[in-house]
């Protein structure tokens, strides 16, 4: 059976090194494959978070040969074999051990987004075009591969200022739905930092779910945000609804 060689991540919060795992690789298998059998035959303390081994829970995120990926939908046929399969650790993220990393802060974003609030008195009616546009956005998985390769968390970790593509993902979601009655957009430029994003795609390109994330979720938000605090018929506007009796 043709042989592959995993140069894997072992260590935790202070420090680690490569270690090489030679790997019998049987047709159609994927990364997360090679690493559990690794787990069973070579390193059985070898830390692995996966869940659904399908594509949809978002826990096996990993960086293969330094491209953010599921690796339960990375198969092993598609990597090259004439060197080491680099396999680490999310960057972006707090080492726990090994392939492991801690994600909790990117729950602590999202705690700060106000959920779906239906405008007061609202007609539960809508039409199917504009829950099309929303729809794309309920495909998000939470695996973080986009916050990951986001060089303002990753190389800049600006967590404290910026909440990261994930998040405008889900405010995309909230602030389009045809019923919700709430503005975030004050939120997207103070708390969520949405004018640090330069627009790179970065996100986009990484996303499993092939989510649009930057051309339907960050720049429309993005015009939201200039229409509402940087326009000045917009504010104008704003303000004289705001003083009227
Ligand atoms: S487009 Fe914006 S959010 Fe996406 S990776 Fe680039 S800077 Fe980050
Ligand atoms: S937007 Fe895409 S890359 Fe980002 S967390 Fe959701 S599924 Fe993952
Ligand atoms: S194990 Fe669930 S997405 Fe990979």
């Amino acid at each position: 059976m043709a042989e592959a060689t995993l140069r894997v991540f072992r260590g935790g919060p202070d420090g680690g090194r490569a270690v090489d795992y030679s790997v019998p690789v049987a047709p159609g298998m994927v990364v997360l494959d090679a690493l559990h059998s690794i787990q069973a035959h070579q390193a059985p303390d070898l830390a692995v978070r996966w869940n659904c081994k399908a594509g949809k829970c978002g826990s096996c995120s990993a960086e293969v040969n330094g491209r953010p990926r599921l690796t339960c939908k990375t198969r092993m046929d598609s990597l090259p074999r004439d060197k080491p399969i680099t396999v680490n650790p999310m960057k972006a993220f707090p080492i726990i051990k090994d392939l492991v990393t801690d994600v909790s802060w990117n729950y602590e974003v999202n705690r700060k987004i106000p959920p779906f609030t239906p405008r007061p008195d609202v007609e539960w009616k809508m039409q199917q075009r504009d829950l099309d546009r929303v729809q794309e956005f309920r495909k998000c998985i939470e695996c973080f591969l986009c916050q990951d390769v986001c060089h303002v968390l990753r190389d800049h970790d600006k967590k404290p200022q910026f909440g990261g593509p994930r998040f405008f993902v889900r405010v995309a979601g909230l602030e389009m739905h045809p019923l919700d009655g709430v503005s975030r957009t004050g939120l997207l430029k103070d708390t969520l930092g949405i004018g640090l994003c330069n627009i790179t795609k970065c996100c986009t390109e990484v996303c499993p779910e092939d989510i649009h994330i930057t051309d339907n979720a960050i720049i429309p938000l993005k015009e939201r945000v200039v229409d509402d605090f940087y326009d000045p018929l917009h504010w104008l506007s704003r303000k004289l609804r705001r003083t009227r009796p």
